[in-house]
């Protein structure tokens, strides 16, 4: 199969529209990351999502929808007060929220469960698509299972070229990690990942909020995990990537004595660090992940895919606290890093 990369055009949203109609797949931009979208009330097209990225069947997928009227033919219930006040100050928005499901959306999207996600994407590109579609959009993002999430079109050329017909080029994304995935089943809205809406945001607008405990560490041995997401190995680069946290010098020095001793022993290490921080590398390989979380979270995924195509075998990535997006971004990172993690201080 030919993939072509278009740029967002009403011509190519048309035909963009037509593909997601007759059951293909297309790839689109959101504010969060690139997604790769099927018709959601249809099974066989989303079965496809599945075959082209290759992912477990057990993990479900998000329906994108482009207008609030949308929401109620998906799911069982009528939205709660506090599920009314999120979607309210955070839709369109990089939210997704999991309901009980309506009989409408297909076992495929939701790999069997009785509740579905439902996402309201603020990017405009990613509304028009599914405005083109007619139809409610599923779409995961755009990688190869196991690869870090794409924030450009080039990135998802790189995961599926041949694979599928249209990607939809609308540049890179603003948030650059995936929305915050919050279970509205319960009585206490629970995050179950972390995302561009922080746990200090959602306990604003709804008066409390958990956090899944399950955001910052691996899986327990025989743990069933609330997101199926969660027990996947995820986002990861092809080299050992090892996060060393503490304070900013005590980081730098263990960072570069393991960066030596990798090199030492004939390894190509990289070092991930705060654009501030670069500096105290010396001649070190360095690449910059931005000055701050938010930038942090919009480069993150890049450059674990630019640390692959350098060929490092050893990657050493400086952490942030996790809190407001640092959440996020630790939790990324952790995932990617299968949370190996050094204390600076006790290097
Ligand atoms: O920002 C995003 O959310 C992007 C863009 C494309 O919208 N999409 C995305 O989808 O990140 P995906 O498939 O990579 O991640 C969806 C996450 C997975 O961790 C999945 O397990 C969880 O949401 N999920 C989906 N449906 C669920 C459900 N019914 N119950 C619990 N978790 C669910
Ligand atoms: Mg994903």
């Amino acid at each position: 199969m030919q993939t072509q990369l278009l740029p967002v055009t009403p011509e190519a949203l048309a035909r963009a529209g037509a593909l997601i109609r007759s059951g293909e797949l297309v790839a689109f931009p959101t504010e969060t990351v690139y997604g790769l979208g099927a018709n959601a009330l249809d099974g066989a097209a989303v079965k496809r999502i599945f075959e082209a990225k290759g992912r477990p069947g057990d993990n479900p997928l998000i329906a994108h929808i482009s207008a609030l009227e949308q929401l109620a033919p998906l799911i069982a219930v009528r939205p709660s007060p506090t599920a009314r006040a999120l979607m309210d100050a955070c839709w369109p928005g990089p939210m997704t929220l999991i309901f009980p499901k309506s009989s409408l959306v297909p076992d495929e999207v939701t790999a069997g469960l009785t509740t579905v996600a439902v996402r309201f994407p603020a990017h405009p590109a990613a509304r028009a698509l599914i405005d083109a579609a007619g139809v409610p959009i599923a779409a995961p993002s755009a990688n190869r299972s196991g690869r870090p999430s794409p924030t450009t079109a080039k990135h998802v050329l790189e995961d599926m070229d041949g694979r599928i017909p249209l990607i939809l080029d609308g540049g890179a994304c603003q948030v650059g990690l995936e929305s915050t995935v919050i279970d509205m089943t319960g009585e206490t809205p629970r995050v179950l990942r972390p995302g561009g809406i922080t746990p200090k945001r959602i306990a604003e607008i709804c008066g409390g909020v958990a956090v899944d405990e399950a955001v910052m560490r691996p899986l327990k041995e025989g743990e069933v995990a609330r997101s199926p997401g969660m027990k996947y190995r995820h986002y990861a680069p092809a080299g050992a990537l090892t996060i060393v946290k503490g304070e900013p010098g005590a980081v730098e020095r263990a960072i570069r004595e393991l960066y030596d001793e990798s090199q030492a022993s004939g390894k190509r290490p990289l070092i991930l660090s705060l654009q501030g921080h670069i500096p105290a590398y010396g001649d070190r390989r360095v690449l910059s992940l931005g000055a701050d979380e938010a930038e942090m979270a919009r480069s993150i995924f890049a450059r674990l895919r630019d640390a692959d195509a350098l060929g490092a075998d050893a990657i050493f990535s400086e952490a942030v606290p996790a809190d407001g997006l640092g959440l996020a971004v630790m939790n990324r990172l952790g995932r990617a890093a299968a949370f190996h993690i050094v204390e600076a201080e006790q290097h």
